[in-house]
């Protein structure tokens, strides 16, 4: 029988499931940084600034950063101003249309030059085995099918010593909250998808994938199995997010 992973709340075929996510995030790409906003209260913000701090830029030396599922490139521009001059960022997405929306926020800014976007898909990235002084990956390792393919991916394209950050919703771990955030998500989120972008269907899916994913000590297990070493983990904002860090070594 086909090999069968969670799409959301369904089980589909796991040559179906990459298909399944393009069409979301093709539907979402032109509102996807409005909605992060309006979804998160702006707190993808603090979130993504907690993982520019543990990437740690150098300012004064060549830095070369790989964003994968880097989408419309808002933690890559963000790694960019925590960086020196010498920091270069390349973000690779499966969706030509996520890319398309940064490549426009790129120009817009003036980082044309820094920032370079790349159609790829996680699973088999097209880059040199020890290209990379950092890759980090936010919100985007639950959509893709082959976890620890992708992790295994990240790890070949590092630099020995090079550091992998992944920032990602986990399982909140504060009995009050829990309540409150499943009422949220499951209600509010998909009804200002309806609104925002004309699309519930999306944001469901969006909600169903958080509550799939591996609790964050699986994670971890999941990236040493990988080969990366020194694994930590944080959780944020009573378990909302969890920041993965690990080198390769
Ligand atoms: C929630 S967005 C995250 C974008 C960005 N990292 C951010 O935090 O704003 C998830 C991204 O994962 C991308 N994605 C899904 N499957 C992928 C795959 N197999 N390889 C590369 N990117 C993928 C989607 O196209 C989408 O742009």
């Amino acid at each position: 029988m086909a090999e069968s992973v969670h799409f959301g709340s369904r089980e589909v075929p796991l040559a179906e499931k990459q298909g399944l996510v393009d069409d979301v995030f093709r539907s979402v790409a032109s509102r996807y940084d409005l909605m992060n906003d309006l979804m998160s209260f702006g707190l993808h913000r603090a979130w993504k600034s907690a993982l520019a701090t543990a990437v740690d830029p150098p300012k004064r030396a060549p830095f070369a950063l790989l964003e994968i599922a880097g989408g419309t490139g808002d933690v890559a521009f963000r790694l960019i101003a925590a960086g020196g001059e010498q920091t270069r960022a390349t973000v690779c997405d499966i969706n030509a249309e996520m890319l398309e929306v940064g490549r426009a926020r790129a120009a817009a800014a003036g980082l044309g030059d820094i920032v370079t976007f790349t159609e790829a898909n996680a699973e088999a990235l097209p880059f040199a085995d020890r290209s990379f002084d950092a890759v980090t990956i936010a919100f985007g390792i639950r959509n893709v099918p082959r976890i620890e393919q992708a992790l295994a991916e990240a790890h070949r394209v590092l630099k020995i010593g090079g550091k992998f950050v992944c920032l990602e919703f986990s399982a909140v771990d504060v009995p009050g909250l829990a309540g409150l955030y499943d009422f949220y998500s499951f209600n509010v989120i998909p009804a200002l998808g309806r609104v925002v972008v004309g699309d519930a269907h999306s944001y469901r899916y969006l909600v169903e994938s958080i509550r799939r994913f591996p609790k964050a000590a699986e994670f971890a297990a999941m990236m040493r199995g990988v080969g990366f070493a020194r694994v930590t983990h944080q959780l944020m904002t009573g378990g909302i997010v969890a920041l993965h860090s690990g080198w390769r070594l």
